[in-house]
């Protein structure tokens, strides 16, 4: 695991050139000892290094390390309204406390928060952390972005792999007035926004695969998962996790269960390095306006796209029931909760995304 110590090694090393192992040392404080140690770690992370006696250590294909400033300052550029970097996110009203308890005819959750970012080394879970959070401060529009998630996690349980420097693993904050039943089709949603902020960033030909896996030519190239704090009547917080495989070393790719790609493949060869805070502060932008969206027409704006967008939209699938029974039909599409319809003959069957998966049959 990378520590606080590993990462400053890392960020002297981003500018891609040899550095001493006395150098670098001598820069955070420790011996040299420690610091092949430390970089050790990073390679287990992911991350490639190169060793040459006489000159030191160099990283391969230098990631550009997640920087929060320059998130800001691209968000500013798409229009959008973002905090400061010291802004401290607002304590929520205490449910108990009539001092704090918000005057009824409050006002309505504003749909086009001011957005507030951090950047952080390590945590466990982008998603976990801002959920946590979200029990004391208002969450509404905080984006929190990590290098590396030593806990992250994926739809059904699952854990998500992302390596420091290859991957994209960030969390939106959201607050809508409505309930659980409302934001049933948001993570569908979601997707469709995740496709346009690739595709403005010169990465087309990323597809959807119900209920949220972002595909490129049959392999997965990130997820989606959308979790919700609230009462089933509203008002609900949701937190909108995304992760995506930017540039992933061979040996990782092998080590996850199912067949993956990485938007370096995506943008073709020959295309620039993918600039990550400029693609997550253009993900943030198309989510932030979705999700306004969503506010206030739910899932019926997004559902023709989601179908265009489907790879399975018409064919043949298998569905994997938690029970352990499949079943076999047409993706016939989502009608307006998200639920996937399968025809089968002149039968239509519902499923709600829960713990199905699909499979091409
Ligand atoms: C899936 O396809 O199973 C969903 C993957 C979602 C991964 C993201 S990475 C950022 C956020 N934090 C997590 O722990 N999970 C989500």
């Amino acid at each position: 695991m990378l520590t606080p110590l590993g990462f400053s090694l890392l960020r002297q090393l981003s500018d891609g050139d040899f550095h001493s192992g006395e150098d670098l040392a001598a820069t955070v404080g420790l011996t040299r000892a420690r610091v092949s140690q430390l970089l050790k770690q990073a390679e287990t992370a992911g991350l490639a290094l190169e060793r040459v006696r006489g000159r030191g250590y160099r990283l391969l294909g230098a990631p550009d390390f997640l920087d929060a400033e320059e998130i800001r300052k691209a968000l500013r550029g798409f229009g959008f309204q973002v905090a400061a970097a010291d802004a401290k996110a607002p304590l929520l009203p205490a449910a108990n406390d009539d001092d704090l308890a918000l005057p009824s005819g409050a006002p309505a959750i504003d749909p086009h928060p001011a957005l507030s970012v951090e950047v952080v080394d390590q945590v466990d879970s982008t998603s976990s952390e801002l959920l946590r959070r979200s029990v004391r401060r208002d969450i509404h529009g905080a984006v929190l972005a990590a290098e590396l998630q030593t806990a992250g996690r994926g739809r059904r349980g699952r854990v998500w792999t992302a390596v420091a420097g290859g991957s994209l693993t960030f969390s939106l904050g959201w607050r809508f007035e409505q309930g659980a039943g409302f934001v049933a089709g948001l993570s569908l949603a979601v997707g469709v926004a995740v496709i346009h902020a690739l595709e403005a960033e010169h990465l087309p030909g990323v597809e959807l695969k119900w209920p949220n896996d972002l595909i490129h030519r049959h392999l997965k190239v990130g997820g989606i998962l959308v979790e919700l704090n609230g009462d089933a009547l509203g008002p609900s917080t949701v937190v909108v996790g995304v992760g995506l495989n930017v540039r992933l070393p061979v040996a990782i790719k092998r080590d996850i269960a199912q067949p993956v790609s990485d938007l370096t493949a995506v943008a073709g060869r020959g295309a620039p390095a993918i600039d990550r805070n400029r693609l997550i502060a253009r993900l943030v932008s198309e989510l932030a306006g979705s999700l306004a969206t969503y506010a206030q027409h739910g899932f019926a704006p997004f559902a023709a796209e989601w179908q265009r967008r489907h790879a399975y939209q018409g064919k043949p699938v298998k569905l994997l029931l938690p029970d352990g029974e499949s079943v076999k039909g047409t993706v016939a599409g989502v009608d307006s909760t998200g639920a996937l319809v399968l025809a089968d003959g002149p039968r239509r069957a519902r499923f709600l995304a829960g713990e199905i998966s699909l499979r091409r049959a």
